[in-house]
């Protein structure tokens, strides 16, 4: 088997800012309420989720230093593509001029980012050398903006990053694991891709909690790695609050878990990689790090993967 490690990473948010006193206005709301509920202070929103994802792919392929064309494979995470077909992967990989590429689009709602980088070392472990995964969302079309519970929490953005084979098999994944509760559907819900988003966030909030705990319990096991042994921690961006509870939980320390949801809101499947460039640019990843990934979803959905950073 060949190992694999990330060589570039790159995000993209939408230009245009909506802040919690912009919402104020429209909704019966406050900044306040937001912010000790969630711990978001804006979020940004437009663009199309193929040009966001276009544009986190551009820069991820320029920091690996990968020309389009050499891509083997492009896996596209997203729950909310601009149109069924042609999927997003294949939007993506034509801009790009990937083409030598193949493409396909992964939906696990939040937790498709993890889905799609385990797939991504999954697809290198059996041959081919270089793949593009990116998480892409347009969240905001399916939004409620008159519904106070949910329009407060998301946002649009996406994230990529480049996988490449390693030459010799030390593969930076070190521990991973998938898991699904399908029993708990009805409590995240988007039925029809013109409708808009269904929540009972109480008991979202609940299962997410147990989900992180359970997953990253399963991967550090694996790994045969302890929770005191991790430097860093990317949790999928919902809410500050269960970040914080989730860290509690399995008995770590707040301060390692990087945020970024109070800039950004919830992005889906975008959110992690947006996580883990926050990570970058503060420090809070350096080369040799082990950092663990955690995200849960609608689905209800939950992955988690352990990694060294870095050659
Ligand atoms: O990727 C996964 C996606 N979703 C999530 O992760 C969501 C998980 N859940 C949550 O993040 C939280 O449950 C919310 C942020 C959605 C809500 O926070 P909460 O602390 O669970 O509040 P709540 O739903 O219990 O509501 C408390 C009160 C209610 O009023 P009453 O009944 O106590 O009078 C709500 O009507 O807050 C009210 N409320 C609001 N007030 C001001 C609900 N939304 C708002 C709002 N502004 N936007």
């Amino acid at each position: 088997m060949t190992g694999a490690r990330i060589t570039g990473i790159g995000t993209s948010l939408p230009d245009r800012v909506v802040t919690n006193f912009d919402l104020e206005q429209t909704l019966d709301t406050s900044h306040d309420w937001i912010v000790e509920r969630t711990g978001i202070h804006e979020r940004h929103i437009g663009e199309s989720t193929t040009q966001l994802g276009l544009e986190a792919s551009q820069k991820a392929l320029a920091m690996a230093g990968v020309d389009p064309v050499d891509l083997d494979l492009i896996v596209f995470a997203t729950t909310t593509p601009d149109s069924l077909f042609p999927i997003g992967g294949c939007l993506v990989q034509d801009a790009l001029g990937a083409h030598r590429s193949g493409a396909v689009d992964l939906n696990a709602a939040c937790s498709g980012f993890m889905y799609a980088l385990i797939a991504g070392y999954g697809y290198i472990g059996r041959g081919i050398s270089k793949v593009l995964v990116v998480g892409a969302e347009t969240l905001s079309r399916i939004v409620d903006w008159d519904d106070r519970s949910t329009a407060i929490l998301f946002g649009d953005g996406a994230g990529a990053v480049v996988l490449e084979a390693t030459t010799d098999a030390n593969d930076s994944l070190l521990g991973w694991h998938t898991g699904s509760k399908g029993s708990a559907g009805s409590i995240l819900r988007c039925t029809d891709m013109r409708g808009f988003i269904e929540m009972e966030g109480k008991e979202v909030f609940r299962q997410a909690v147990l989900a992180i705990e359970e997953t990253v319990g399963i991967t550090l096991e694996r790994a045969g790695v302890g929770v005191d042994e991790v430097d860093a921690f990317v949790f999928h961006q919902a809410n500050v609050r269960i970040i914080d509870a989730a860290c509690k939980r399995i008995g770590a320390d707040p301060a390692r878990s990087i945020k970024v949801i109070q800039h950004t809101g919830n992005t889906s499947s975008a959110s992690i990689p947006l996580t883990i460039d926050e990570g970058l640019r503060t420090g809070a990843i350096a080369n040799g790090d082990t950092v663990l990934m955690a995200g849960f979803g609608a689905g209800m959905t939950y992955a988690s993967a352990l990694l060294r950073w870095g050659p």
